[in-house]
C-alpha cells in the first residue's frame, strides 16, 4: 500500500560537492560534483528506491541525510525541520533517522557483544542498563528473526544474513521513522537477500517505517519500493511509481539499466538486448568534468544536438512521475 504523506522527508535541489586537494599547496585541486540538484520526498511508511551505477551519488545522498557529509546547497527537511541546522534537536534527529549499511562484516564492531551493539542506542538515549536493557534487546532480536538468547555472542559467530539482522535490530532500537538502507543486501547471497528484504517489508508493515533503499540493481528495488528514482552522474534522470518505472521506463538511461536485468519473457529480453547493442561504447564521464546539456548524452543512442547544449526538462510520464529528457515520445 502506498502512503502518500510527503511530509516525512523532503529533499530539495540538493547539491553535494567534494573539494579534493592535490599537489603542493593544493595547486592541482579539483571538485567532484557528486550530487547535482536532486529533489525527492518520502512519505511515512513509504519506500523510495534509489538506483544507478557505481559513482552516481546514491550513497552521498544517504550520507547527506545522515549528516555524514556537508550539503553544498539545497535543503533536507525531516518532519519539516532542516537537518543541516538542528539546534538542540540532535537527539530527536538521531531517533527518527537510522541507517543500515551494505557490509555487515565491517559495520558491526567485532569486539562488541550483540547485546551491546543493539543496546548501545538505548543506553545513550534513554540511559537503559542491565536487565532492563537486555529485555529490550531480546525483544528487538526477536523482531528481526533472531533467537533472543544471543545477547552474549560476538558478530563473528553469525552468518552475513544474521549480521545484517543484528544491524537492523540496532537501527530499530530507537523506533525510527526512516531508515537509510544503503545496499543492505548487496553483500549477501541471493537466497539470503530475499529473506532480508522480506524482513524489511514485514517490519515496514508492522511498524510503519519508511525506507530510502539504495541499490545498483532495479530488480532488487522493484518489489520493495513504492517509488523509484534513477540516478546518473549525480542527477535524478527519472522517477515514478516502481511498477511504472520497471514496466514502462521512459528515460533512455533507465532502459539501459533494465537491459542488464534478466526478464522471463524472451521477446522482451531480445528487445532489450537489441536496445543495448545500439548504445555507443564510451567511458562513463567523470563527476569532476560533467558533460554539458544532458549528463547522459555521451552514451545515449538518441542524443540530438540539444542534448549536448541544454539541460533536459522534466517531462511528465503517463502512469506517474517524470523523466529528464529532451525526447518527447518516450
Ligand atoms: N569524500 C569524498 N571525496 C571525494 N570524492 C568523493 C567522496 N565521496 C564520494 N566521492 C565521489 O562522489 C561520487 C559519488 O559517490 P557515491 O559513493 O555517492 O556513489 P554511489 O552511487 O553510492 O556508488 P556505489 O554504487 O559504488 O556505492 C563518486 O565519483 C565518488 O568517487
Ligand atoms: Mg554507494
Amino acid at each position: 500500500m502506498v502512503r502518500t504523506d510527503p511530509n516525512l522527508l523532503q529533499v530539495t535541489d540538493l547539491t553535494v560537492q567534494f573539494k579534493v586537494k592535490r599537489g603542493l599547496f593544493g595547486r592541482d585541486s579539483y571538485t567532484v560534483k557528486a550530487v547535482n540538484g536532486v529533489d525527492f520526498s518520502i512519505g511515512a511508511g513509504e519506500t523510495f528506491g534509489l538506483v544507478g551505477e557505481s559513482g552516481s551519488g546514491k550513497s552521498t545522498i544517504g550520507k547527506a541525510l545522515l549528516r555524514l557529509v556537508d550539503v553544498t546547497t539545497g535543503n533536507i527537511l525531516l518532519n519539516g525541520q532542516p537537518v543541516q541546522d538542528l539546534k538542540g534537536r540532535m537527539l530527536d534527529f538521531r531517533r527518527d533517522l537510522q541507517v543500515v549499511f551494505q557490509d555487515p562484516y565491517s559495520s558491526l564492531n567485532p569486539s562488541m557483544l550483540v547485546g551491546d551493539i543493539v543496546g548501545e542506542p538505548l543506553t545513550i538515549h534513554y540511559g537503559l542498563k542491565g536487565a532492563e536493557r537486555d529485555a529490550k534487546v531480546a525483544g528487538l532480536l526477536e523482531k528481526v528473526g533472531l533467537a533472543s538468547d544471543q545477547i552474549e555472542r560476538f558478530p563473528s559467530e553469525f552468518s552475513g544474513g544474521q549480521r545484517q539482522r543484528i544491524a537492523i535490530a540496532r537501527a530499530l532500537a530507537l523506533e525510527p521513522k526512516l531508515i537509510v538502507c544503503d545496499e543492505p543486501v548487496s553483500a549477501l547471497d541471493v537466497s539470503t537477500q530475499s529473506q532480508v528484504i522480506s524482513l524489511l517489508e514485514e517490519l515496514q508493515e508492522n511498524l510503519g517505517l519508511a525506507y530510502l533503499f539504495i541499490a545498483h540493481d532495479l530488480a532488487v528495488v522493484r518489489h520493495i519500493s513504492h517509488r523509484i528514482g534513477v540516478m546518473y552522474l549525480g542527477q535524478l534522470m527519472e522517477t515514478g511509481p516502481a511498477e511504472r518505472v520497471y514496466e514502462a521506463p521512459a528515460h533512455p538511461y533507465t532502459k539501459m539499466l533494465l537491459t542488464a536485468v534478466p526478464v522471463a519473457d524472451p521477446v522482451i529480453q531480445k528487445q532489450r538486448k537489441a536496445e543495448r547493442r545500439k548504445l555507443p561504447v564510451t567511458e562513463l564521464p567523470s563527476p569532476t568534468n560533467l558533460p554539458t546539456g544532458c549528463p547522459f548524452n555521451t552514451r545515449c543512442a538518441h542524443a540530438m544536438d540539444i542534448c549536448r547544449s541544454d539541460a533536459p526538462p522534466r517531462r511528465e510520464v503517463a502512469g506517474g512521475g517524470w523523466a529528464a529528457c529532451h525526447l518527447t515520445d518516450f
